[in-house]
């Protein structure tokens, strides 16, 4: 199935092309703009920018595959972040993760009980002097610790970890050791 834009998102698409020398110059805020319309950047969002900017596939493929805040799967309304770089992970983000995943019910890559939440894990946000830090969809979240994490997830709407899972083993999958930066390199 062709994906094509809104109305009005195809109307700042055309203002996008006209600030820029040339009309590759726009891929990273076109595909920006497909990916809020879309929830993430499918094979047609692909195409669809490829042909709209006289790009390959193979040239936009390489601009999603390098930038790890493209989607290349269908995420969850909110995507969580949890940076396990050095300063995160020092600073007690194993914790933050384990109680991530018991909380949500899934591993890194998986989606929430809910389906409100997809967990992912990052590499350094930049926020090293404030560790550790998750990012929720577009903010940062610093300073942490479970009774903050606790109140950003209540905020959220996720439903209170069942009392059974506060003492159980954090959820595993296979995925939870790679980052995004991972999977971008294994593509
Ligand atoms: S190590 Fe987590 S923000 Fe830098």
């Amino acid at each position: 199935m062709s994906f094509s834009l809104s109305t009005n998102h195809d109307q700042v698409v055309d203002e996008l092309i006209a600030r820029y020398p040339t009309k590759m110059a726009a891929c990273i805020p076109v595909l920006h703009l497909c990916q809020e319309q879309e929830g993430w950047v499918s094979p047609d969002i692909i195409q669809f920018v490829a042909d709209r900017l006289d790009m390959s596939t193979s040239q936009v493929k390489g601009v999603v595959t390098f930038y790890t805040m493209y989607h290349q799967e269908k995420v969850a309304p909110n995507v969580v972040w949890v940076c396990r770089t050095l300063s995160c992970d020092l600073r007690g983000a194993k914790t933050i993760q384990e109680h991530l995943e018991r909380r949500l019910g899934c591993g890194v890559g998986g989606t929430s009980r809910d389906g409100k939440v997809t967990l992912l894990k990052a590499e350094c946000l930049a926020a090293c002097g404030n560790a550790p830090m998750i990012q929720l969809n577009d903010e940062f979240h610093e300073h942490l610790d479970i009774a903050k994490l606790d109140r950003v997830l209540d905020e959220l709407g996720v439903a209170p970890m069942p009392a059974e899972l506060r003492t159980a083993p954090p959820v595993s999958s296979p995925s939870s050791a790679a980052t995004a930066a991972d999977q971008s390199e294994e593509e």
